[in-house]
């Protein structure tokens, strides 16, 4: 995709579309003015007539519209004049797209960045724009056999500025959005393939992929042996009654010098049956998703390499795939992780934490300035946080904070949670050193605290995406968070926002 900026008037620009949005009561925004008093008042008669609606996400295609040099005038809704939000600028962007695909739409002029929105600057508005086109445009039909609907041949987006000032800003946020939304769709493409694609094996090689063409990239795959060389009891377990070979990737991307490290560890069970404690069938389809959390670090490094920020960034992903079998891990084994602490398994389909407790203690050689993991670990989090907000611990409050304020810019909001000794305690085991389960209550509580037993002396956070991660039902998919939270929070840790 091409960017461009323009302080020219909407109606002067000669492309296959212009972008326009109205507000309730009949006020135009910035370019619908402009576009009115070049036709003649139309907008103003279509929106008297009933023809354009203001609502948020309604879009009215207007063609060959006299005085306007645009082949195509999109008009957008805005909603209520002077509460528009990043939420519904995004709403209105992506709503534009949505009717403009059937098009043969190229070029786009997106107007909407001269509006008043709410806690956002000319660089956040470029790069909602960016990222929300991204997400209309988005298909995943590559298991679809049979005549493919063609996409929207759009190639360039221009965005409207006030004045000439705001073009390094506009520009920058358009390209941060182009990466962030390229990280996006890696990770959705990873969380729709189902399990048996999506192995751990094509894992590594989407990895191996990404980091060719990318010369400070470089991918590390461990293999079970290796894994059991490193003494990783614990993450074997989980593989133990699968047939798939597990791995563990080790992607580094070295731009920040001799700084050390970020470090990402996302959770790959590939597929999740839960293992000898099964899990009822109605809707198991969903636990091809619970590598979604290695799903949205790989997207993140595809994002973070592809702005070439000047910092260090490791990613690791355990990636498994959690069977029954007579080779599985039964429940009340007891196994050894790295870390050397005893784990008894109570319940095998509690095994995120399982894999993610070695690659968490194995990540403790690179010396991280922080580490952040990222799990669909518990159905609990769904329970406390529903569909909207990933659950975010920490061992300090600064990088809780941090990821708590990188989740509200970028439009992937996340909710602090607690952790302590009161929900640690219940994770008691009359066997060994601790259970893999906490009981009754505070379920994404006690697994945030398991994992807190692993991370020792490091600067640790971990986001619970289990409710974020995907949707079900008819928009039933991979939603790629939280990559917009994760670049947010590199960019204002790389020094890269402006
Ligand atoms: N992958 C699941 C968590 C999950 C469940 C995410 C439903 C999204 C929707 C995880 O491995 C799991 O099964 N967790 C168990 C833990 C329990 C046995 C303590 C759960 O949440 O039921
Ligand atoms: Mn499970
Ligand atoms: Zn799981």
């Amino acid at each position: 995709m091409k960017y461009f900026t323009t302080t020219s008037n909407a109606s002067k620009r000669a492309t296959d579309c212009v972008i326009v949005g109205v507000y309730n009561r009949g006020k135009l925004g910035v370019g619908a003015a402009e576009i009115d008093t070049a036709s003649n008042g139309r907008i103003q008669k279509l929106i008297k007539t009933g023809d354009i609606a203001s609502q948020i996400g309604r879009c009215t295609v207007l063609t060959e519209v006299a005085g306007v040099k645009a082949a195509r005038v999109a008009v957008v809704g805005l909603g209520k004049s002077g509460a528009l939000d990043a939420i519904g600028f995004k709403k209105a962007v992506a709503a534009s797209i949505r009717s403009l695909s059937n098009s043969k739409t190229r070029q786009i002029l997106n107007t909407l960045t001269l509006e008043t929105v709410k806690n956002s600057d000319s660089y956040y508005l470029a790069r909602h724009s960016v990222e929300a086109i991204g997400d209309a445009l988005y298909k995943f039909d590559q298991l679809k056999s049979g005549r493919k609907k063609k996409p929207m041949p759009l190639s360039t987006v221009g965005h409207s500025i006030a004045k000439s000032g705001a073009a390094a800003k506009t520009a920058r946020g358009a390209e941060h959005g182009d990466a962030i939304a390229n990280g996006v769709a890696v990770a959705k493409d990873l969380g729709n393939l189902p399990s048996n694609v999506c192995t751990p094996s094509y894992l590594t090689r989407i990895a191996k992929k990404l980091a060719s063409g990318n010369g400070k990239l470089t991918t590390q795959i461990l293999s079970e042996a290796d894994m059991k060389r490193l003494g990783m009891g614990s993450l074997m377990s989980v593989t133990a009654g699968s047939t798939e070979p597990a791995k563990m990737i080790v992607m580094k991307y070295k731009n920040g010098g001799s700084k050390r490290p970020y470090v990402l560890v996302g959770k790959g069970v590939t597929f999740d049956t839960g293992g000898i404690s099964l899990k009822p069938g109605s809707g198991m389809d969903e636990m091809k998703f619970d590598m979604c959390g290695a799903a949205s670090v790989i997207g993140t490094m595809a994002a973070i390499s592809r702005m070439q920020l000047p910092i260090n960034l490791y990613v690791v992903v355990p990636a498994v795939e959690n069977m029954p079998s007579s080779t599985a891990t039964k429940p009340g084994d007891i196994v050894k992780s790295m870390s050397g602490q005893t784990i008894e398994v109570l319940n095998t389909d509690a095994e995120g934490r399982l894999i993610l407790c070695d690659a968490l203690t194995y990540s403790k050689r690179f010396k991280p300035e922080a580490i952040i993991d990222v799990a669909t670990l518990t159905g609990a989090c769904v329970v406390a946080l529903g569909h909207h907000r990933s659950a975010i611990y920490a061992n300090n409050d600064d990088l809780q904070d941090a990821l708590f304020a990188a989740g509200k810019t970028s439009e992937d909001i996340g909710w602090p949670m607690p952790m302590g000794p009161q929900y640690d305690a219940q994770l008691k085991s009359n066997f060994a050193d601790m259970a893999n389960i906490g009981g009754a209550g505070g379920g994404s509580v006690t697994a945030a605290c398991f994992l807190g037993r692993y991370t020792s002396g490091m600067n640790w956070a971990h986001l619970d995406i289990a409710g974020v991660a995907w949707k079900s039902g008819a928009q039933k998919g991979s939603t790629g968070r939280p990559v917009p939270m994760l670049s947010e929070y590199l960019l204002s840790r790389a020094g890269a926002l402006p």
